[in-house]
């Protein structure tokens, strides 16, 4: 029998929240239903996580491609985050969960701004998993950002061009301290990255599922955990047991 809970629980676990448009179509709804069925869904899935010991749960709540959606969606998804926060802020700190938020800020209506800052600020103490709400991110502005922090810094003289290397860059992007994606999840049946932690996941394992986000559950997410757990990561090394066989 398979066991419930996974052997190794990955530290970070992100995932790109997708379906919910075709869960509502199915069902003749207007797609609307599909985003409020998803953030129930958000819930669950941190209670999940905060259960399987994960450190880091990172979800895409909404793109920088996203603003193409047709506005009453776009503006329909706002009021969700809306809705996400201002019900279940003080739920989260209670649970000892961290709020960091990614993304551009400063293109989001100031009241939604005002909302995440306060969610990051109430719960920074909070020493249990750390909630990342990717919102208006998408991982090229993010690495354009970084970069132009770096091209500041050599300009002002602070920094010598010679000296960016990795961790120069790894401390400039949004999720700077927090350590990368050791599985990265996508629902949908979709299987792209579709602009997301592309610095990030270079070596994270990818589960892509055929479940429509409204419909991944408690089961869906340990079954996720379950295939992570059966990866051999070799982050472009050789795996042991293939050096025993050589030697
Ligand atoms: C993708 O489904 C989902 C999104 C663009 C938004 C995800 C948002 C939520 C689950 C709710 C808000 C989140 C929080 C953290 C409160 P889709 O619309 O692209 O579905 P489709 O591909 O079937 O059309």
């Amino acid at each position: 029998m398979q066991s419930e809970t996974p052997i190794t629980s990955p530290r970070h676990v992100a995932i790109i929240m997708d379906g919910n448009g075709r869960w509502a179509n199915a069902r003749g709804l207007p797609r609307t239903a599909g985003h409020r069925a998803g953030v129930e869904r958000v819930r669950e899935a941190v209670r999940t996580a905060a259960e399987a010991e994960i450190e880091y749960l990172t979800l895409f709540a909404f793109s920088s491609e996203n603003w193409n959606r047709p506005e009453q969606e776009v503006s329909d998804l706002m009021g969700l985050l809306r809705f996400f926060i201002r019900r279940d802020l003080a739920e989260l700190h209670r649970e000892n969960v961290c709020i960091r938020v990614i993304g551009c800020r400063q293109t989001i209506q100031p009241d939604i701004r005002a909302l995440l800052n306060e969610a990051e600020e109430r719960t920074r103490g909070n020493t249990g998993i750390t909630l990342v709400i990717a919102f208006n991110y998408g991982a090229r502005d993010e690495l354009v950002r970084a970069v132009r922090q770096i091209a500041e810094a050599v300009r002002s003289g602070d920094m010598d061009a010679a000296s960016i290397d990795e961790a120069a860059l790894a401390s400039r992007v949004d999720t700077a301290g927090i350590p990368d994606p050791d599985l990265v999840i996508r629902t949908s049946g979709e299987q792209r990255l579709s602009n997301f932690l592309l610095w990030q996941a270079a070596y994270s394992e990818f589960v892509f599922l055929p479940c429509l986000w409204p419909d991944f559950d408690r089961a869906a997410f340990l079954e996720a955990l379950a295939e992570y757990g059966r990866r051999d990561r070799r982050y472009g090394a050789v795996s042991a047991p293939d050096l025993a066989v050589g030697s």
